[in-house]
């Protein structure tokens, strides 16, 4: 379903504000996960890039999820053989669209997103790294060049990436702005020990910029398709229903759309079948046998926004768990379920749910 792609150019035109004015040449972007950050990058801040005299250069550190670096080394070499060849950046981007796509299938699952083996880059690496940007800068004449770095909070989940995160900080600083950065992530609590802790080399680097949920225009865009390709009339308001079951996600929507053309189902099936394929994919099932009662309990008071720390709740794990309802026994909790990337930690006494889906799971399981 390629051209089913609902394009955002006026989000993309104001990261570009920020990034012209010089307000920063460095921003972020963090949603979680299959909110479609990254075709929004390869889409739409690419198309205005190229409108405006920049080069964008798209690199995902998970290309090797042990070693980020060989990500940026291959993005910055691809992007320097293709000015070479004269073939379109173009081309190289649609590739990468391909690409996401196809990876999106894979993620959601906690073994895919942590290095099992990580590696520190070697300082050849590191010096290659630099030089390649110089020479993509030379090549690039007077165009700017963008990098658009994907899964950048993977920095924050080993040491061994400290270096790397070190020099990836010299190598833009340096460059006075002359090369601008789009970072791109998903899990806020990892964001944020990159971005916020002021040990962090990325501390007060860059300007955290919205990355809204889609919304009305999405939805109308995609009754409009359903209508006009395949003949299929459903309402806004089912479409507004349905979207919000799936966590305003554009990836699990495009699954019930796809569907619904396929098999000819009404959008309650679609709906349904894609639900079911949400709890598989995001391994809910083995997600729930590592918790423990309490953090049910707790998962359960975040997810309505309520204090995991409120005497109503201790009360509530003294009563309902075998362990006391203590604040020791809370915060070991909070930590078990950052550690599985159910929540963030956004700020001192602040959490947010990084898998949606996963309540209305526990829910339909009578856990909570
Ligand atoms: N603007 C959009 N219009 C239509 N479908 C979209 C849009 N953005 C994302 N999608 C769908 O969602 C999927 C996930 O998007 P992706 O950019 O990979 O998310 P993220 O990087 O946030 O995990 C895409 O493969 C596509 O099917
Ligand atoms: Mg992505």
């Amino acid at each position: 379903m390629d051209s089913w792609y609902f394009p955002r150019l006026e989000l993309a035109d104001k990261y570009f504000k920020i990034l012209e004015l010089g307000i920063s040449s460095n921003i972020a972007i963090i949603a979680p996960r299959r909110k479609g950050k990254t075709l929004f990058v390869l889409q739409d801040v690419s198309t205005l890039a190229r409108k405006r005299n920049f080069i964008p250069v798209y690199a995902s550190l998970w290309q090797n999820i042990n070693a980020p670096h060989e990500g940026l080394i291959l993005a910055l070499e691809e992007a320097i053989a293709a000015m070479d060849k004269k073939i379109s950046i173009n081309r190289l981007l649609k590739t990468k669209i391909k690409k996401t796509s196809l990876g999106n299938e894979l993620i959601g699952k906690v073994e895919v997103e942590f290095a099992d083996n990580p590696q520190k880059p070697s300082n050849k690496d590191l010096i290659l790294l630099d030089q390649l940007l110089s020479k993509l800068q030379e090549k690039a004449k007077n165009k700017t060049i963008i990098l658009m770095i994907d899964e950048v909070q993977h920095l924050a989940t080993s040491p061994h990436f400290n270096s790397l995160t070190h020099a990836l900080r010299t190598m833009l600083d340096k460059r006075l702005g002359k090369v601008k950065a789009i970072f791109i992530g998903s899990s806020r609590h990892f964001m944020s020990l990159l971005f916020n802790e002021s040990q962090s080399p990325f501390y007060h680097f860059v300007e955290m910029v919205p990355f809204p949920d889609l919304g009305e225009g999405f939805l109308d865009f995609i009754a409009v398709n359903l209508q006009e390709r395949h003949n299929i009339a459903v309402s806004q308001k089912s479409l507004a229903q349905a979207f919000a079951a799936v966590d305003q996600s554009p990836y699990w929507m495009m699954k019930v759309v796809s569907h619904m053309v396929t098999f000819a189902g009404s959008l309650k099936e679609s709906l349904g079948f894609v639900l079911q394929l949400i709890e598989a994919a995001e391994g809910f099932d083995s997600i729930k046998k590592k918790m423990k009662p309490i953090d049910y309990i707790v998962f359960d008071a975040l997810s309505s926004e309520k204090s995991p720390f409120s005497k109503e709740l201790l009360d509530k794990i003294e009563r309902e768990t075998k362990i006391r309802g203590i604040y020791s026994n809370v915060q070991r909790s909070l930590r078990r379920l950052i550690e599985q990337n159910l929540i963030s930690q956004v700020e001192k006494g602040k959490y947010r749910i990084e898998k949606p889906g996963f309540k209305r799971y526990l829910t339909e399981q009578e856990h909570i």
